[in-house]
């Protein structure tokens, strides 16, 4: 890679992915690895700036993590946080102790601005505190920059060995000039140039895939969705048609959803497969009501499909996966990452005999992947298209899924979808859906009686999709919707909106 690199070493605190972020967000490249990385593996690494991120031990127990002494010998900038700074005290010659009073939450403390990484802020700043330890003595070399009640080193300094201690979290939104100070560190002590923008990334990627891959065939599972859409990008940039991606249409998509997919894939250097097998998850779905049937149906009859093209290809080396970091679960402080067992369309195909998966946005966010799919030259419709689940609108076709019911769903759901849109609310509803319940009731239209379906309509905000809150969407809206649903569409004669939030409920109604 030819842009400059930040490395954050991991002591297994919370927010050690959002440090990574942030730094990348200044335009400095960045990367997590684990505290046990040695000083030649670091140096290796050639690192401008290192930064040690918190973590819940105690500096000073013998089992606690440590970094590898020669580290602090390679002449590169570190700045510890929290426990990062600690552990640095601690290492160094200085001492940590754990004091009666526990500081948490927000904190005003007092700094000196003289420090690089005050420079142009007032004495007085609110900070994030979460800590049980703090440092009481300082190494050699270092002096004091800030203060709060009851941390007499809340801030601490070498400048002469560029080496910088924040006992707060300058990352979290709530310490009101973390940014600052941590742009002070990048731009000031460690000579970033901040030269890594997405494109920059997007080539680093290309060239990585390129030599994991070598002249291997890749498959990929492409569903339509953001993450998988954005590896078909990338990968079709990277090895061209040693790709092929398996697009199966089971005919649970929304209105149009299947052709926008072909029609952004099919003219790429890559071969792309779309398998109709509408008919065939159709009749397996015939009869039945329960919704845990219908999925796990549906993810059986995806992964028959998958093998039966998989097996036509061939001698494939290579299973290509849109994993995405909230999708990593990690398995402790530093120690490497566990991916989830189980493939986002519902396991991996086991006959096919891969060698190698590749996962090329797992340090991503998902904002991250939506600016690498711009980058790449996806259409925003791809892009920004809100999660849709597997199992498509089986789920939200309450009861037996009917070619007739799905075809009812489809348009009233394009129709709220073209409402929320058009109210440029697309963006801040993050899903919003129809659903179409089972229910009949009386209505009139043109004075006659009808006896239609009630169909549901969903929205909800929500930053992981673990929780969310109904969305106030206004009421002027709603009514549109509805209106234009009941006049547009047939067999519905009732609208309700969902106002439930998450939990008790769920986002999906099955
Ligand atoms: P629930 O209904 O559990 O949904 O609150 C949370 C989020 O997950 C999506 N979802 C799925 N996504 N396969 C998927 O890829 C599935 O089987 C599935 N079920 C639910 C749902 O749309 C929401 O965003």
């Amino acid at each position: 890679m030819e842009h400059q690199f930040v490395l954050v070493l991991d002591f297994g605190g919370q927010y050690n992915q959002l440090i990574a972020r942030r730094v990348r967000d200044m335009g400095v490249y960045c990367e997590v690895r684990p505290y046990t990385l040695t000083a030649r593996e670091v140096a290796a690494l050639n690192p401008i700036g290192i930064i040690f991120t918190g973590g819940h031990n105690t500096a000073y127990h013998p089992d606690s993590p440590k970094a590898d002494p020669e580290i602090y010998k390679l002449g590169v900038p570190i700045l510890g946080i929290c426990y990062g700074a600690q552990l640095m005290a601690h290492q160094l010659g200085g001492s940590v102790a754990t004091p009666s009073q526990r500081e948490y939450g927000s904190t005003a403390m007092t700094l000196e601005p003289s420090s690089v990484l005050f420079e142009g802020l007032e004495r007085l700043q609110t900070v994030w505190m979460s800590h049980t330890d703090y440092v009481d003595k300082l190494p050699q070399g270092f002096v004091g920059t800030a203060r709060t009640q009851h941390t007499p080193y809340a801030a601490m300094e070498d400048t002469s060995r560029k080496f910088y201690g924040l006992q707060f979290h300058p990352e979290v939104e709530h310490t009101q000039n973390g940014l600052a100070m941590m742009h002070r560190f990048l731009f000031d002590v460690c000579g970033a140039k901040g030269d890594w923008t997405m494109a920059t990334y997007s080539q680093a990627l290309i060239a990585q895939v390129r030599e994991q891959v070598g002249s291997g065939k890749v498959l990929l599972a492409l569903s339509g969705g953001v993450d998988s859409s954005v590896v078909a990008a990338l990968l079709s940039q990277a090895i061209g048609n040693q790709l092929t991606c398996i697009f199966v249409d089971h005919g649970l998509m929304r209105k149009d959803e299947g052709d926008e997919v072909e029609a952004a894939f099919s003219g790429r250097e890559l071969n792309f497969v779309r398998v109709n097998a509408a008919e065939r998850f159709l009749s397996r779905l015939e009869g039945v009501t329960d919704p845990e049937s219908k999925r796990k149906i549906i993810g059986e009859e995806f992964i028959r499909v998958f093998e039966e093209e998989a097996r036509k290809i061939g001698n494939v080396d290579f299973l290509a996966q849109g994993t995405i970091y909230p999708d990593v679960i990690e398995s402790g402080a530093g120690d490497s990452a566990v991916i989830k067992s189980h493939h986002n369309v519902g396991g991996l195909p086991d006959h096919v005999d891969f060698k190698e998966i590749v996962e090329p946005l797992r340090l991503l966010f998902k904002d991250e992947v939506r600016a690498l799919g711009t980058t790449l030259g996806l259409p925003d419709y791809l892009v920004w298209r809100q999660p849709f689940p597997g199992p498509g609108l089986a789920i939200r076709c309450l009861g037996e899924v009917t070619e007739d019911k799905l075809t009812i769903l489809r348009e009233a759901d394009f129709i709220y979808r073209e409402e929320i849109a058009k109210a440029g609310l697309d963006r801040s509803i993050h899903q919003y859906f129809a659903v179409l319940t089972n229910m009949r009731s009386v209505g009139v239209m043109g004075d006659q009686r009808t006896y239609d379906y009630t169909l549901a309509l969903r929205g909800v905000t929500t930053s992981d999709f673990m929780t969310a809150d109904w969305a106030k969407i206004p009421y002027e809206v709603l009514e549109k919707a509805a209106n234009r649903i009941v006049n547009e569409v047939r067999s519905i004669n009732r609208i309700v909106y969902d106002i439930t939030s998450k939990p008790p409920g769920t986002i999906e109604w099955e």
